[in-house]
């Protein structure tokens, strides 16, 4: 079978999928947040006498009572929210941007005026709001948080085998805090239909809200449908009940009507997790040849001040490099803003940067070439368990991505190559890797009269491709056309739907959908694996032919199935018993530095890629492309300004918050090593979406550094950095 399309790319391109907030129900109104304005303090008083008085306003709510509305927990403390706080249930401002009325109306318009005319009295207090505020403190995350969170890594003695050593490297490197801006803006529309609650919502997390808001309104969950069939960019940001939610479902129900909400973007800088700015000092050391004996990565990573969000940098730095000693340890950093999150290779992303960029000074320090100083640096054996990984193709990434490029035409003199416009030029290389994790999945299949294959499985389509993904095993298995299987996911009606996310959804779905084909054909009268006339099978059961079958993770209990059926994260990896998981990348990055204004592009680009098996090719090609894009934005791009005059993020609004555009991308061939993990799971696949990302914004860096000399310790790097 050679049909290796994205299956739901007619209905995107066409503009026939529809996103949550697409729906708009008979009767809905409108609903907008007002927020305050104020970096932190107390609301004495709202007014919203003005707003009230718009014509078309139907509400305005300024506080909701502790026994209709209860906060849903933080996401990372067993709750169901991206954070603790839940907005309109008492007086205190926690950030600048937080909501402080909700108003509704019969149009869009009216509810944007009426918002703008809410007014507040505040007690102020003094805010932080960045690593170095005044205000701001620090934790030390092995203390603060109770585990499981990843605790401080010590592998021998790191600190005394790097000071021991003949080549030391001692940097530090900061990384900006970034919002995700997905095209998809944060938003839901609501519906009661007599006692049942729709929600249509863009979210990786469908279970999540469904459970959350059950706890939040005193409701059974069973009475709650959430409808995700389309997320237009999840990225981390939509991985928990967003705080609206339940004060949107109370308005709907006083109302008696469809309520719908978007934030607007502005607010989504203020209203959904972000990026922690993070500070990294990373200590390397090393022999003459450049063989690492000991490393040690200390990370301080910004947090709220309402929950401590975990820091989880060193889990993959530990991991690059057949290091003897390593000690990695976490900081927190509390400051005032709303608690930060997820978002593609949250932890990954900087720290492959200040690591990768450690890396290529030990390069410089030792004379070695970037490329062969990793290769010799190279392990099967995972640094900090001592146990093997189930599969590690970096080498072969390196290898292949160094041939493809052309690197041995390479002169290691930074300043030393030049195009003929004068431009300099920079090659830079950079590895990175990801954590392999797998969550519980259920895969419910139902075979027709008509030989066309329904598959309703646990998981989201954020853009990465699952439905293609789930499609093509089905046509490969039974051998029948990919037009011929339905796949539902990110609905409540057809499986749980707990988080995808953490670049597991592919190998947690796949082995489910796997287990579910083997049932399906002994169903059928098919069992083996040749092709099946599933019309004819059909036909002689009487009647559609069902099968059911769930996968878990590793080594991972039954019971983490109910656990993830509740609502609650259930993960495994990417330690088990007897391996380790992780996928694996490297990145060769092109960069021209233009002489006079010292604009930096970035003309290609090689990355390969150790991700398992390939479950779709297009896709994931794809999303390597996309991961690659947002690396360079957030090597040359993307930065949260901390406000210090008014509190939160200065730049909330796409004309200050640049990101990478089309004209800023140019070519990237993505190569895949494709070989199966079936240590992992039965299908090979590891994960792929974020370690797509992971080391771009190194190889970027470690590339302006080789065509200008200037090694760059803070993203994104500015025009004026380079001058
Ligand atoms: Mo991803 S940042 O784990 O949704």
């Amino acid at each position: 079978m050679t049909d290796t399309r994205r299956v739901d790319a007619y209905e995107k391109v066409t503009g026939k999928a529809a996103y949550g907030t697409d729906r708009v129900p008979e009767g809905v109104a409108y609903a907008t947040l007002a927020v305050a304005r104020i970096g932190r303090g107390r609301v004495s008083h709202v007014d919203t006498t003005a707003a009230e008085a718009v014509p078309g306003v139907l509400l305005a709510v300024t506080r909701f009572d502790a026994d209709e509305l209860r906060g849903a927990g933080f996401i990372m403390g067993g709750g169901f929210s991206f954070q603790s706080l839940q907005p309109l249930l008492d007086d205190h401002i926690a950030y600048r941007g937080q909501p402080i009325a909700l108003v509704v109306a019969e149009t869009l318009v009216a509810a944007t005026e009426a918002a703008e005319l809410v007014t507040a009295e505040y007690d102020t207090e003094a805010f932080a709001v960045h690593l170095d505020a005044e205000g701001a403190t620090t934790l030390v995350q092995e203390e603060a948080i109770p585990l499981p969170f990843l605790a401080d890594i010590k592998v021998g003695d790191a600190d005394a085998a790097v000071d021991a050593s003949p080549v030391r490297i001692d940097s530090t490197y900061e990384y900006a805090a970034q919002h995700a801006v997905p095209m998809e803006l944060n938003g839901a529309v609501v519906e009661w239909r007599g006692d049942t609650l729709v929600v249509h919502e863009g979210t990786q997390n469908a279970a999540a809200l469904r459970h959350g808001l059950a706890e939040q309104l005193g409701i059974d969950a069973a009475d709650i449908e959430v409808r995700s069939p389309y997320v237009g960019g999840g990225f981390g940001q939509k991985n928990s009940l967003q705080p609206h939610l339940g004060p949107l479902a109370l308005v709907a129900r006083r109302l008696g009507r469809p309520v719908k909400l978007v934030l607007a973007r502005t607010q989504t800088f203020h209203n959904g997790s972000f990026r922690p700015a993070t500070r990294h000092r990373v200590r390397l050391g090393a022999d003459a040849s450049g063989k690492i004996l000991a490393a040690v990565h200390e990370v301080d990573q910004q947090t709220s001040r309402h929950d401590l969000f975990p820091a989880m940098h060193t889990e993959i730095t530990s991991r690059l490099y057949g290091f003897p000693a390593f000690r990695g340890r976490h900081r927190l950093v509390q400051t005032d803003v709303q608690t930060p999150g997820y978002m593609r290779a949250p932890f990954e992303s900087s720290a492959a940067f200040a690591f990768e960029s450690a890396v290529d000074e030990l390069a410089y320090a030792t004379g070695r070439d970037p490329v062969a100083l990793r290769l010799a640096n190279d392990t099967m054996t995972d640094p900090v368990t001592g146990r093997p990984f189930s599969t590690r193709f970096l080498a072969e990434c390196l290898r292949r991505g160094a041939e493809e490029f052309g690197w041995a035409d390479r002169n290691p003199e930074p300043r030393s190559m030049r195009a003929d416009d004068g431009s300099l030029i920079g090659w830079g290389v950079a590895a990175g890797t990801y954590p392999g994790s797998i969550v519980p999945a259920v895969a419910h299949l139902t075979a027709g009269a008509d030989g066309r294959v329904t598959v309703g499985v646990d998981g989201h389509e954020m853009g990465q491709g699952i439905r293609s993904a789930v499609a093509l095993l089905v046509s490969r298995d039974l051998g029948i056309p990919v037009r011929d299987v339905e796949v539902r996911v990110g609905d409540t009606r057809f499986a749980a739907q707990h988080l995808t996310a953490g670049s597991w959804g592919t190998a947690s779905a796949l082995p489910a959908v796997h287990s579910g084909l083997r049932e399906l054909r002994k169903h059928l009268n098919a069992a083996g694996t040749g092709d099946v006339d599933v019309a004819a099978a059909v036909e002689r059961a009487g009647r559609p032919v069902e099968a059911e079958a769930g996968a878990l993770g590793p080594g991972q209990p039954p019971e983490a199935l109910d656990q993830a059926k509740s609502g609650h994260l259930a993960i495994s990896g990417p330690v088990f018993p007897e391996f380790s998981t992780f996928s694996w990348v490297a990145h060769f990055v092109e960069v021209r530095v233009e002489p006079t204004t010292c604009r930096i592009r970035v003309p290609r680009v090689v990355s390969v890629v150790d991700c398992g098996r390939v479950a779709s090719p297009v896709t994931a090609a794809s999303q390597v492309r996309g991961g690659v894009v947002w690396g360079i934005g957030g090597a040359l791009r993307e930065e949260s300004l901390a406000d210090d005059r008014f509190g939160g993020f200065l730049n909330a609004t796409l004309e200050e918050y640049p990101i990478m555009v089309n004209a800023d991308v140019h070519r990237i061939d993505v190569g895949f090593v494709d070989e199966p993990d079936l240590l992992f799971n039965p299908v090979g696949v590891k994960g792929l979406g974020e370690v797509a990302m992971v080391g771009v914004a190194a190889a970027v860096a470690n590339a302006v550094h080789h065509a200008t000399g200037k090694r760059h310790h803070r993203l994104p790097i500015r025009l004026d950095d380079v001058l």
